[in-house]
């Protein structure tokens, strides 16, 4: 967000995010009461600048923080602040939890036009050409030549179309999915058809899941992340509800701290590996497919349990949050990837359930994106 020479209000694209302070040039398309741009030159350049240390950091668009160095960490825990205090108050008190320096992603999408393999420029369709991904763990880096040799020399399949490479943890085996879900892995001689699931071993939990499918982008940092926060807000009781469970990761991460789970989630293939998984896990639950918003009842839960809502980007529908405010349960644990609507659930469930324990991770470092967490209880 910026502003004219003239003092009118501007949204700006940039490859890389802009430092508070510095001056650019943009071509602007001028709306009613704000213009909305591209950044095409800085003028000035904050001095805290660095040289990034991916080649291709200006053109891909993928990771806008690489300039700012050892800076990224308060230049986002600014952006978070400004969020917070416009959407819910200067004085709601909140945390911040910077992600290690360790935290690599184990899940990249690529793209193949038939000559080159590469990210797509942000909002955009133009490919940037790459060869290595400094962002990613180290052993999906290094199979992205590999991958580029196999299209190449047409030993997988040479359509056009979108791969993702993923890894466990810890980062060693290395998979590759294509758009049509078929699954090969890396080997010494090449990539090998896979029906194996990815395994993760985050501390003393094991989840698997199959290539492809959603899970945290950087599995140790976020299991250490969320899992450290919900133990510090003593989170405990009879029933967890995990809403948009996944694979069972929350469910997983919370263990013995409940006595029974039920996990609701619309993926069909995800409901049966967290049914696994918490069964190895010897956690009694009941593992639904069903669209959360459908499946929520009037006064769902009693006091002692716990609602956990983990929605895609898009939020908490409204229907749902009338209906949330009905619920039995005590507390109510609201994530979400995307500040802006996570900050209006808050807002639509503020009514009923009271704001205690707010925190922000930076589970995705590099880029602009954070994960929220609040801990909401029944107002009296
Ligand atoms: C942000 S992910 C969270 C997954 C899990 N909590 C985790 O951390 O690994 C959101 C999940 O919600 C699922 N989902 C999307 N829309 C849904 C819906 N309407 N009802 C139930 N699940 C849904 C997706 O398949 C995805 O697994």
């Amino acid at each position: 967000m910026g502003r004219s020479e003239d003092g009118r209000l501007l949204l700006l694209e940039a490859p890389l995010a802009l430092f508070p302070g510095e001056v650019v040039e943009a071509k602007v398309i001028w709306k009613a009461r704000h213009g909305e741009g591209r950044v095409t030159r800085w003028i000035t350049r904050d001095p805290q600048r660095t040289q990034a240390a991916c080649p291709v950091a200006a053109t891909c668009g993928g990771c806008e923080l690489w300039e700012a160095g050892s800076h990224a960490t308060e230049l986002k825990r600014q952006m978070a602040a400004d969020l917070l205090r416009r959407q819910l108050g200067a004085d709601t008190p909140w945390t911040w939890l910077p992600a290690p320096g360790s935290a690599r992603r184990h899940r990249i999408q690529l793209h193949w036009d038939g000559a080159a393999l590469g990210y797509f420029q942000r909002h955009s369709h133009v490919l940037v050409p790459v060869s290595t991904c400094p962002a990613a763990a180290d052993p999906l880096s290094e199979a992205i030549p590999r991958l580029q040799e196999a299209l190449a020399g047409r030993a997988l399949p040479t359509r056009a179309g979108r791969w993702e490479l993923s890894t466990g943890t810890p980062a060693q085996t290395v998979w590759a999915t294509d758009e049509r879900g078929r699954t090969w892995q890396l080997e010494p001689d090449g990539w090998h058809p896979s029906t194996q699931p990815i395994r993760h071993l985050l501390g003393t939990t094991t989840l698997l899941h199959e290539p492809g499918a959603f899970f945290q982008v950087s599995p140790p940092w976020a299991a250490e992340a969320f899992g450290g926060l919900l133990r510090s807000w003593d989170l405990k009781g009879e029933t967890l509800y995990d809403l948009y469970g996944g694979v069972g990761l929350f469910s997983m991460l919370l263990g013995d701290r409940f006595k029974h789970r039920v996990l609701v989630e619309s993926g069909e293939a995800a409901v049966a590996w967290a049914r696994r998984n918490l069964e190895s896990a010897g956690l009694p639950s009941e593992c639904l497919v069903a669209d959360v918003a459908a499946w929520v009842p009037e006064g769902l839960g009693v006091p002692g349990d716990v609602i956990l809502l983990d929605p895609p980007r898009a939020g908490l529908e409204s229907a749902l949050c009338d209906r949330l405010a009905t619920a039995g349960a005590t507390s109510l644990v609201l994530v979400g990837c995307d500040g802006a609507a996570f900050c209006r659930d808050v807002k639509r469930l503020g009514a009923v359930w009271n704001l205690n324990q707010l925190a922000v991770l930076d589970l995705f470092p590099l880029t602009s994106h954070v994960e929220c967490v609040a801990l909401m209880t029944r107002r009296p």
